[in-house]
């Protein structure tokens, strides 16, 4: 049978502040998801968040970019915003939901969205992971560490199914075309774009041998569709494991180091992205640090066995803590790059207004 995985989030308001997801709207979300279920559209589900994020995990015979599929998930953002966010007064009712009516899918609308299709193999184990305080680009760091980096994952080197290595699929969000790499041939070259992650964002991977699907990110830039700054990207992302694919402790340990991202406070700043368990997906301190939660599902005839909160283990306590040294490290560099973004990348900024004010006040110099 072939099953797709979808994963739409949206921001549709935050309790309190851009903290966390009030459990009404998650509750809200459970009930029809629900009814989804029992109707048959879906096969299962699973609502979570990750810190101001309401994450819709659905599972389901339709394939992707589904117009049912995707409106149930519009619908439930809409109903919970009426519902919930608006008569609590939740902080950004709504705000990830950029357009009045619904036409056929939500890319493009706001949400974020990440799906995968594939035949579920023997045994299939996929971990979905969420970020808070980031944008998609957050994803490349570990998606070349677990699929083209032999240093994190082994079977790289030793597993004769791997060892064809895998294509990444990398998205220019500024001018919306895309580019098929295969690693290891053309490290190099992937690498000059995806270190730009504000630009090149990998979108799939696939197994280079067979092209199988094995991960499947969100690469939506809020404040490109919608011309001005409306909130952050917080992006997903879909992974097989096992079997073919990397390990699930080949996936996670891609996550041992906590790599700098930018979206922290105000979408304007660098902090290390920290792994956090879902009882941690709360942003506190200067609105963060950028989280990520993974959670692990076993499929079975596209039922989530799950979920398992991977990052609940003290394995990833060492991660934490050298996270927190480098946020207390960059916090203390104030409003100075590199801890606030380039002019250009900023989501708020007064630059301009100051530039103006300033402009009679410029005198010539030579230097
Ligand atoms: C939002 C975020 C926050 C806000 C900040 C200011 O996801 O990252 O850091 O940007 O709290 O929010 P406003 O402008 O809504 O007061
Ligand atoms: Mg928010
Ligand atoms: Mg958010």
């Amino acid at each position: 049978m072939k099953v797709t995985v979808s994963l739409i989030k949206a921001d549709i308001g935050g309790w309190v502040g851009h903290s966390t997801v009030h459990p009404k709207l998650i509750e809200y979300a459970q009930g029809k998801l629900k009814e989804a279920k029992e109707t048959g559209l879906l096969i299962d589900y699973y609502v979570f968040n990750v810190g101001d994020d309401l994450q819709l995990l659905m599972t389901h015979t339709r394939g992707e970019n589904n117009p049912e599929i995707h409106k149930l998930a519009w619908d439930t953002f809409v109903g919970a915003t009426e519902k919930v966010s608006k008569p609590l007064k939740l902080y950004g009712a709504g705000q990830d939901l950029l357009k009045d009516t619904f036409s056929g899918n939500v890319r493009g609308m706001g949400p974020g969205v990440a799906e995968m299709t594939f035949e579920e193999r023997r045994s299939e184990p996929i971990i979905v992971f969420a970020a808070d305080k980031t944008e998609p680009g957050a994803w490349n760091f570990p998606l070349y560490k677990m699929f083209a980096d032999p240093f994190n994952t082994a079977g790289l080197v030793i597993d004769p199914s791997m060892h064809d290595g895998f294509r990444f699929e990398v998205y220019d969000v500024i001018e919306h075309k895309y580019v098929l790499m295969n690693a290891p041939e053309e490290l190099y070259d992937l690498l000059a774009l995806i270190g730009t992650p504000g630009r090149y964002v990998v979108r799939r991977v696939f197994r280079k041998s067979d092209n199988e699907i094995a991960a499947a990110a969100s690469v939506t830039r809020l404040s490109l569709i919608a011309g001005r700054y409306v909130g952050k990207d917080d992006p997903v992302l879909i992974v097989r494991a096992q079997h073919g694919f990397p390990a699930v402790g080949e996936i996670l340990e891609a996550f041992a180091f906590p790599h700098l991202v930018a979206g922290w406070m105000r979408g304007s700043h660098h902090g290390p992205l920290m792994p956090v368990p879902l009882k941690y997906a709360k942003c506190t301190r200067f609105d963060g640090p950028p989280r990520v939660v993974a959670l692990g599902f076993q499929l079975h005839d596209g039922q989530l066995e799950g979920p398992n909160d991977l990052f609940d283990d003290p394995a990833f306590d060492y991660t934490r803590s050298v996270a927190q040294m480098i946020a207390d490290y960059i916090r203390r560099h104030g409003p100075f790059m590199p801890h606030r973004l380039g002019p250009e990348e900023m989501e708020y900024t007064t630059l301009p207004a100051v530039l103006e004010k300033l402009r009679g006040r410029f005198k010539p110099g030579e230097e």
